[in-house]
C-alpha cells in the first residue's frame, strides 16, 4: 500500500474486505480473546515473531488495523497502538531509558509529557536535559555520550515553535543517539520524521488523526525490530493497550485525515490572518504565517501547517472567563484536532510550574511567543467567518452581541 498516494493509503492502508462476508467496511472485533486449534503457551515470553491472535492485551485485529494504516501513512515499517498518547509517549520512554542513560527532550511540549520526564521518568534514575530543540547548536551542545535519546515535539504545544527534524536526525546519527518526534499537531499529512531521519514517531490518535472528539489513543511508530519492547513489554506487561472499539473509530476518522487537514489549514490561515489584524491580539502564533519565526522552516519541512495556532490577547485570563461564557461557535475546552473549533488559556506562570519550570533566557524565549500567557486554538472544521465572528465578539469587548 506504501505505492498507492496518501488519500488511497489513508482510505485502504490496513483494510480489506472480509473473506468470509465480503464486508467492505473493517470489522470491529470487540473478543478479548480468541478460540485456538492448539496449545499455545500463557507467556510472552514463549513467542517470537509474529503473534498469532490470543488475548486482545497481546494484539487484536482491529487494533491491528489500524496499526497497518497508520504505519502505510507515516511510511514506517510498523506501529505500535496504545490507550492514549500518554501511554504511547511513556511506554517509549520507559523501554528505551534505563537509569543513568541521559534524555535530551525539547523544554517545551505537552505538559503531561514535560511532567512525567520531570517527574517518574528522573526519579527512575534518568538524566533529563530540557533544550531548545529550535536552536541545532543548543541540541549539539546538550549531547553527551550517554544521551540515549533527543525528544523534540513539532509543532510544539502550545507556543507552535518547530523543530528542524532533518538537522536533528543527522546531528543524531552522528552521535549514535535515538530521535523520537511528537509529531501529534503536524499529523502526517504536515510532517512524516521517519522518512526525515528519525527513528520514533509518537501520536496522541485521541486528537487530528482520531479527528472527532470521541477516542483516545495513542502511537509509536518506528522499525519493527526497534518496536519490539514495545509490543512486548510495554504492551503485554505495562497493559495500556488500545480498546478495539476506539481503534475502529480512529480508523474511520483516519480515512478522512488528508481532506480535513486540507479544510483545518484553509480555516487556521483565515482565521490566523484574522487575528493577526485584529487590533487586541498583540501576537499569532502559526507556522503558516509570514511573521512566524521559523516559516521558512514550516515552508520547506511540512506539506500542510496543520490547524494549531495560539495567540496573545489583551485581557488574558479574565478575557478567558468571558469566552467561556460567551463563545457560541468554538467550546472553551482543552484538546485538539477536532473537527469542532476548541480554544483554551494557557498562562505561563502555571505551564512553567508544570512543565521544565524554565528560567532566565529560556523563559525569555517562551515569553517571546507567549507573554503572560495565550490562548490555544484548534481551529475545527466550521466556515472560517463563523469562527472570526465567535473570536471578534468577545475580543471586540461586545458581550452579548
Ligand atoms: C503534543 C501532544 N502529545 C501528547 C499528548 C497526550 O495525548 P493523550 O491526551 O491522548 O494522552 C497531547 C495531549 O494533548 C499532546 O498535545
Amino acid at each position: 500500500m506504501t505505492k498507492a498516494g496518501f488519500q488511497t493509503r489513508a482510505v485502504h492502508g490496513g483494510e480489506k474486505p472480509d473473506p468470509a462476508t465480503g464486508a467492505s467496511a473493517p470489522n470491529l472485533a470487540m473478543s478479548t480473546t480468541f478460540a485456538l486449534d492448539e496449545p499455545a503457551g500463557f507467556s510472552i515470553n514463549d513467542f517470537e515473531g509474529e503473534l498469532p491472535y490470543i488475548y486482545t492485551r497481546w494484539g487484536n485485529p482491529t487494533v491491528r488495523m489500524l496499526e497497518a494504516k497508520l504505519a502505510a501513512l507515516e511510511e514506517a515499517q510498523d506501529c505500535v497502538a496504545f490507550a492514549s498518547g500518554m501511554a504511547a509517549t511513556t511506554a517509549l520512554l520507559l523501554t528505551a531509558l534505563d537509569a543513568g542513560d541521559h534524555l535530551v527532550i525539547s523544554d517545551v511540549n505537552y505538559p503531561g509529557t514535560a511532567e512525567f520526564a520531570r517527574g517518574a521518568l528522573t526519579e527512575r534514575g534518568v538524566v533529563v536535559t530540557p533544550v531548545d530543540t529550535s536552536d541545532l547548536a543548543a541540541v549539539a551542545a546538550a549531547l553527551r555520550p550517554e544521551t540515549k535519546m533527543i525528544w523534540a515535539e513539532t509543532p510544539a504545544n502550545p507556543i507552535l515553535r518547530l523543530a528542524d527534524v532533518h538537522a536533528i536526525a543527522a546531528l543524531a546519527k552522528r552521535h549514535g543517539t535515538l530521535l523520537a518526534v511528537d509529531s501529534t499537531f503536524a499529523t502526517p499529512a504536515a510532517l512524516r520524521p521517519i522518512e526525515l531521519g528519525a527513528d520514533f514517531v509518537v501520536h496522541s490518535l485521541t486528537k487530528y488523526i482520531g479527528g472527532h472528539g470521541d477516542a483516545l489513543g495513542g502511537a509509536v511508530l518506528g522499525a519493527t525490530e526497534a518496536l519490539e519492547p514495545l509490543r512486548t513489554r510495554a504492551l503485554v506487561h505495562l497493559g495500556g493497550v488500545l480498546s478495539p472499539f476506539n481503534a475502529w473509530l480512529i480508523a474511520r476518522g483516519a480515512a478522512t485525515l488528508p481532506i480535513r487537514m486540507k479544510a483545518h489549514e484553509q480555516g487556521a490561515l483565515k482565521v490566523a490572518a484574522f487575528l493577526e489584524a485584529h487590533p487586541a491580539v498583540p501576537r499569532v502564533n502559526y507556522p503558516g504565517l509570514k511573521s512566524h519565526p521559523q516559516h521558512a522552516l514550516a515552508a520547506r519541512q511540512m506539506d500542510n501547517f496543520s490547524g494549531m495556532l495560539s495567540f496573545q490577547a489583551v485581557g488574558g485570563e479574565g478575557l478567558a472567563r468571558r469566552m467561556a461564557k460567551e463563545l457560541r461557535t468554538i467550546h472553551f475546552a482543552v484538546s485538539l484536532g477536532h473537527h469542532r473549533s476548541l480554544i483554551y488559556w494557557i498562562a505561563t506562570d502555571a505551564m512553567m510550574e508544570s512543565s521544565y519550570r524554565l528560567t532566565g533566557e529560556a523563559l525569555g524565549r517562551y515569553r517571546e511567543f507567549a507573554g503572560d500567557g495565550l490562548f490555544r486554538l484548534s481551529v475545527g472544521l466550521e466556515d472560517s467567518e463563523d469562527i472570526c465572528e465567535d473570536l471578534d465578539r468577545v475580543l471586540g469587548g461586545k458581550p452579548g452581541a
